[in-house]
């Protein structure tokens, strides 16, 4: 990977829209599986580093796209309508009021151009999912990271920041927030909108909402205009190879987010696959108690292993294998694991190096990890 110093020098003579651009570092994904395939000769790997659903996707899905495929040459309908339909009807609010996205990423990077310019500030919270910084750096906004209060939103502090700083254009939480899996009570939300100024927009970024239905806190919009809802159809969906996201903000947000996003961001097949979806509730509810189970089952072998976590309202949990006495360090736990064919995510770049972000995978996942990090620690 380039340094930024050795972009900036072979862009020469050019030179990108903010200097912030050059401070970026590309995304880092989670590995694939095709990829430590390739890299180790591993055939069996387990994945648990994306956040993704285990146990795929509702088979409506499957019908839906079927149905798709002797389409592919036409264009898709670039308003979306019978999917914003169903997501109107499903969310209770008017079509009028939803954008849809190429995923929930495509939302975000539209809201920030929508919103923040070059004399704006984003505020967001330690630990909160990375891409906020990256957006603001992106739109040469400044950036306002407000200290966490136990790995999880400060509302308080984040409230003062906006307060403090008069170019505050627009502020991202994360509930739950990846990667801490932390969650925030509806009242403190509610008290955090109505003390920022009507001319901040707050965006609330709801990923990982299926798995945490007490986090919706879509009744706001009926009383913010300056509030905006990104939801995704990649977590518990597991829709996330197809991309599709939505927002729910007030008509006037949604008017302008529908001029700024590409005319056909949603491709047929994920605005065809995204309505199944929504149709199969059952899957969704059964998609939320395998992973509850699964995430007791795991708290209890991360306790047995003597190692801390934060508890997660979400589908991945955060695991702490720092050992006072010894030189392992969360990277080389993370090597060993991949070396062995499990993926899982580390989290320096967050701040957070000795800590591990552990996706909530099937049982059989999830005792292959445990089995495989137990083996790791208890190594001569
Ligand atoms: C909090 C949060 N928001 C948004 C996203 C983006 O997801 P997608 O673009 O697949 O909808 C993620 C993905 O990890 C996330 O964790």
């Amino acid at each position: 990977m380039q340094s930024p110093q050795s972009t900036q020098s072979n862009l020469s003579p050019l030179v990108p829209a903010y200097d912030s651009i050059l401070e970026l570092a590309p995304y880092q994904t989670g590995k694939p599986v095709e990829e430590l395939t390739r890299e180790y000769g591993i055939s069996d790997v387990v994945k648990l580093a994306s956040n993704e659903n285990p146990r795929g996707c509702s088979p409506h899905v499957t019908l839906a796209v079927t149905e798709q495929l002797g389409q592919l040459s036409r264009y898709p309908d670039g308003n979306g309508y019978y999917l914003k339909q169903a997501l109107a009807d499903f969310n209770d609010v008017n079509a009028d009021q939803i954008t849809l996205g190429n995923g929930s990423d495509d939302l975000l990077d539209i809201l920030a151009r929508s919103f923040a310019g070059a004399d704006d500030t984003i505020v967001y919270s330690q630990y909160a999912f990375i891409i906020y910084p990256m957006l603001a750096k992106m739109q040469g906004a400044t950036a306002i990271e407000v200290p966490a209060h136990r790995f999880g939103h400060d509302l308080k502090a984040m409230s003062q920041a906006v307060q403090d700083s008069p170019s505050t254009k627009m502020v991202f939480i994360a509930n739950p927030n990846n990667p801490t899996g932390t969650q925030l009570e509806r009242k403190a939300l509610r008290e955090f909108v109505a003390s920022v100024p009507s001319s901040v927009l707050v965006v609330l970024d709801e990923a990982y909402i299926e798995y945490s239905p007490e986090s919706n806190n879509r009744a706001l919009l009926e009383d913010f205009n300056n509030v905006v809802i990104v939801r995704t159809f990649s977590k518990a969906y597991g829709l996330a190879g197809l991309r599709v996201g939505y927002a729910l903000s007030s008509v006037p947000v949604a008017d302008l987010l529908n001029r700024i996003r590409q005319p056909f961001n949603v491709s047929r097949v994920a605005l065809a696959a995204a309505a199944a979806a929504l149709t199969d509730q059952d899957f969704i509810e059964k998609t939320r108690v395998t992973n509850d189970e699964q995430m007791r089952w795991l708290e209890k072998q991360f306790d047995a292993l003597g190692l801390g976590f934060v508890k997660s309202h979400a589908n991945f949990i955060m695991v702490e294998v720092k050992f006072e006495m010894e030189d392992t360090t969360a990277a080389m736990i993370h090597q060993a694991l991949l070396e062995q064919g499990v993926i899982v995510r580390p989290l320096s770049a967050y701040g957070l190096p000795n800590w591990l972000r552990i996706t909530v995978g099937l049982a059989e996942d999830n005792l292959r990890l445990i089995d495989t990090l137990r083996s790791i620690l208890t190594e001569d």
